[in-house]
């Protein structure tokens, strides 16, 4: 009975080790490797080592927080972090509402300036143009999305949806569908990475249209939003998922390949072709495992 106890332990202990060890080569040593059931792969980590005293993350893009389980960058969650470049996050709706007696609703529950007009800067991440899609939800409505460079407005977009009573958007049979009646879409531009967005409407419309006090505008992962007609009354969603492109550093592979501080570990190559700056590291074929990590890329 001793013996078998024995046995079953050191399987547990070893099954244990296999999964240090797995977990290991995503995060660096004495770091967090997940916040609540997010995990946190190299080069995003969680401030510094408990075991070297050194940044858990390879540059300031990638200091991530984890905070009651939640990941953060800046104030905005992470759902996922993909090594292959991708990180999915909830970024927040921006409401424009009036209440009943027609004056624009300022309740906190409703419009708090990051609601109403939320803002985003990752100058090291860009939105994914071809991952996301900008929406406007509304009948009197338009939402806008801003890019900034260093300081000042570099380009704008959005689009606009006005229908005169539900009956109009019902005749559509559009619920399900975003087609441009009580809700628009339009693409995302290339490099977009300080932006703010918002929703406002272009008359005081409680005063005609009863079935809709409020105008939306968010980004959203590409085929993650249906419209529904009920949303005219009320979108209950405060954040929207999103995706945003990562990558390392601001110049592309030929640049940063001679700079000390290249960030592709062993067996692994510099890929730029889908950066709009910097680069990224892929392990060279036969190898598996995280490329950023000092023993990221492991032969099979
Ligand atoms: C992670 O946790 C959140 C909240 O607890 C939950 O909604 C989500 O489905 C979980 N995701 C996975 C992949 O388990
Ligand atoms: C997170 O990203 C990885 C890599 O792209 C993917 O395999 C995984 O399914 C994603 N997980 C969730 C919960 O979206
Ligand atoms: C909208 O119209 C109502 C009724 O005429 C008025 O009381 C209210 O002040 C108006 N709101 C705004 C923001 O102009
Ligand atoms: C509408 O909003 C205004 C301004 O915030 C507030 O003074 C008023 O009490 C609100 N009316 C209702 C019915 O909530
Ligand atoms: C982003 O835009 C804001 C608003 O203009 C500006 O204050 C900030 O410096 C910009 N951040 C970056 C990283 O360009
Ligand atoms: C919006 O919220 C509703 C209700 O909580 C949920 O069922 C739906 O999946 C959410 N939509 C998105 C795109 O997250
Ligand atoms: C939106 O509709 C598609 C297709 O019917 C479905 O696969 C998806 O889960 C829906 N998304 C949400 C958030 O309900
Ligand atoms: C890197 O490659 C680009 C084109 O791919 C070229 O324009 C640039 O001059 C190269 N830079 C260096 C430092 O070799
Ligand atoms: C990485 O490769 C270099 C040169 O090929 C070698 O000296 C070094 O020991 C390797 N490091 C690891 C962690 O395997």
């Amino acid at each position: 009975m001793k013996g078998r106890h024995m046995e079953l332990t050191l399987v547990l202990v070893i099954a244990l080790l296999s999964v240090a060890a797995a977990a290991g080569s995503h995060a660096l040593s004495g770091c967090i490797d997940t916040c609540g059931n997010v995990s946190i792969p190299y080069p995003f980590g969680v401030g510094t080592s408990s075991i070297a005293g050194k940044n858990c993350f390879l540059e300031q893009a990638f200091d991530v927080t984890c905070k009651d389980k939640i990941l953060y960058t800046g104030n905005v969650q992470i759902s996922n972090i993909s090594l292959e470049g991708q990180l999915d996050l909830h970024f927040f709706v921006s409401r424009f509402c009036y209440n009943s007696s027609g004056e624009l609703d300022n309740s906190p529950r409703l419009s708090t300036p990051s609601f109403n007009s939320p803002w985003l800067s990752t100058p090291s991440f860009t939105i994914s143009r071809t991952g996301n899609k900008f929406i406007t939800v509304g009948c009197d409505s338009y939402g806008f999305l801003d890019n900034y460079h260093k300081g000042t407005m570099s380009y704008s977009t959005g689009c606009l949806t006005q229908c005169a009573s539900l009956a109009d958007v019902q005749s559509m049979q559009n619920d399900g569908y975003c087609t441009g009646v009580g809700c628009c879409q339009v693409d995302i531009p290339f490099g977009m990475n300080n932006i703010t967005l918002r929703a406002e409407s272009f008359t005081n419309f409680s005063n005609c249209l009863k079935f809709n006090d409020c105008s939306y505008a968010f980004i959203a992962k590409k085929g993650f939003y249906n419209f529904s007609l009920s949303h005219l009354k009320d979108l209950p969603n405060r954040t929207m998922p999103m995706v945003v492109d990562w990558a390392i550093g601001d110049e592309k592979c030929n640049a940063s390949q001679k700079r000390a501080t290249y960030a592709c570990k062993n067996n692994s190559v510099c890929d730029d072709r889908n950066t709009w700056y910097g680069y990224r590291c892929r392990c060279k074929p036969g190898y598996e495992g995280n490329p950023y990590h000092p023993d990221g890329c492991q032969g099979n």
